[in-house]
């Protein structure tokens, strides 16, 4: 048996004609650039997270760094975002000459240790970045309430987090739509992903909604006059078109997903040395990606690689330890739960069209590992 990490092509093989159907409008109408389908997501969208504004980038990376912009993420401003993470919660901010002011993470739930992030604050600090990682929320109403208390503002990385919810000021609130601006990923892998790269960004703020719209093209809302030094950063009609036809079942696939989810926890919850992810009783989480925290991981990846099951590390390296970053002056240890947890994570195979089968085999290969040599 094969198990590969992630693919698109059993999702595109079962829903083919849909896909076809929607792409050929695309190129009959022949409007690639913010065509029909761009503004016709973007409404869906919004309706989806109960915002009034959304705005289709090129990507997440573009999203953050727009975020950032905008909202004065720049010049030697602070800004806390979490070690453990992908690259882009903090290069959005060093991009612009601002300054990222690392947190550590709570083991549990994977994501920012709010308590951790309370101790780094100066009068520097402008902003934070939660990012809902891996299949749940930041707490956002701790998070939003150190935020108000010290007047931060908050860019929500919801690049993981379509379909998530946390509960803040009184009722649950789709993840992204909490703080100032909220951003989202449509990477292929993601769960409402696109066949190529796309993002979106998402607000409740009239200016700032005006403003993100003007620098997705390069600071102007009239063509060839520019208020601002925007950007070239638009989400691609063709790829508006696939996301147009997923977002129509997306509640099915996030089922699915917590399907194979608690499959695997039944089956890995057997075995005492391993750690499985939980989803919070304040949360409702989305399960991205299945995260377990073991022994021997490097060696466990390699076994089951043998057995043509492919798995991935999110992530390897604390971004306080990247190289790129070492001006910040940060040294190892600074942040020990992230650099545990970056020697012992591992992502197992999970996107709707698993089979029970499938999942069946990565955990009696699991068992078989550990059965043979820990
Ligand atoms: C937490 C997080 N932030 C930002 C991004 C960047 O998104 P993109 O790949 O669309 O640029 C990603 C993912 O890829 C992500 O996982």
């Amino acid at each position: 048996m094969k198990v590969p990490f992630f693919t698109s092509v059993r999702e595109y093989t079962a829903r083919k004609k849909e896909f076809d159907t929607a792409v050929k409008t695309v190129m009959e109408r022949g409007d690639f650039i913010l065509g029909t389908e761009v503004m016709l997501f973007e409404k869906e969208a919004a309706q989806h997270l109960g915002v009034p504004y959304a705005v289709g980038v090129a990507s997440g990376s573009d999203a953050l760094v727009i975020g950032s912009d905008i909202l004065g993420f720049r010049d030697g401003a602070e800004v806390l975002t979490p070690t453990f993470t992908f690259f882009a919660s903090a290069s959005c901010i060093a991009r612009l000459g601002g300054k990222p002011i690392f947190v550590d993470m709570d083991e549990q739930t994977f994501n920012m240790d709010i308590q951790d992030a309370s101790r780094r604050i100066t009068s520097k600090t402008v902003g934070i970045i939660p990012v809902h990682l891996f299949l749940q929320t930041v707490p956002m109403q701790e998070l939003m309430d150190f935020a108000r208390s010290h007047s931060l503002k908050v860019l929500e990385d919801a690049a993981e987090a379509w379909g998530m919810e946390s509960y803040v000021d009184g009722s649950w609130k789709k993840a992204g739509t909490i703080g100032d601006i909220g951003i989202f990923s449509f990477f292929p892998t993601k769960t409402l992903g696109a066949y190529g790269d796309a993002g979106l960004m998402v607000t409740h703020n009239e200016d700032l909604y005006k403003k993100i719209k003007s620098y997705r093209v390069h600071g102007s809302s009239v063509k060839y006059f520019h208020d601002y030094i925007g950007y070239n950063s638009r989400l691609d009609t063709l790829q508006a078109a696939i996301l147009r036809v997923k977002l129509k079942t997306i509640q099915e696939s996030i089922h699915s997903r917590a399907l194979h989810a608690a499959h695997y926890t039944e089956r890995l919850s057997k075995l005492p040395f391993i750690r499985i992810p939980k989803i919070k009783e304040v949360n409702k989480g989305v399960y991205y990606v299945y995260n377990i925290l073991v022994p021997k991981r490097d060696e466990l990846a390699a076994y089951l690689k043998e057995k043509n099951i492919g798995t991935s590390i999110y992530y390897p390296r604390p971004l306080h330890l990247q190289k790129c970053f070492t001006y910040l002056g940060y040294k190892e240890g600074d942040f020990p739960v992230a650099e545990r947890v970056c020697k012992e994570i591992l992502a197992l195979p999970m996107y709707p069209e698993l089979t029970d089968d499938e999942v069946d085999y990565v955990c009696d290969s699991i068992e078989a590992f550990y059965r043979s040599g820990l």
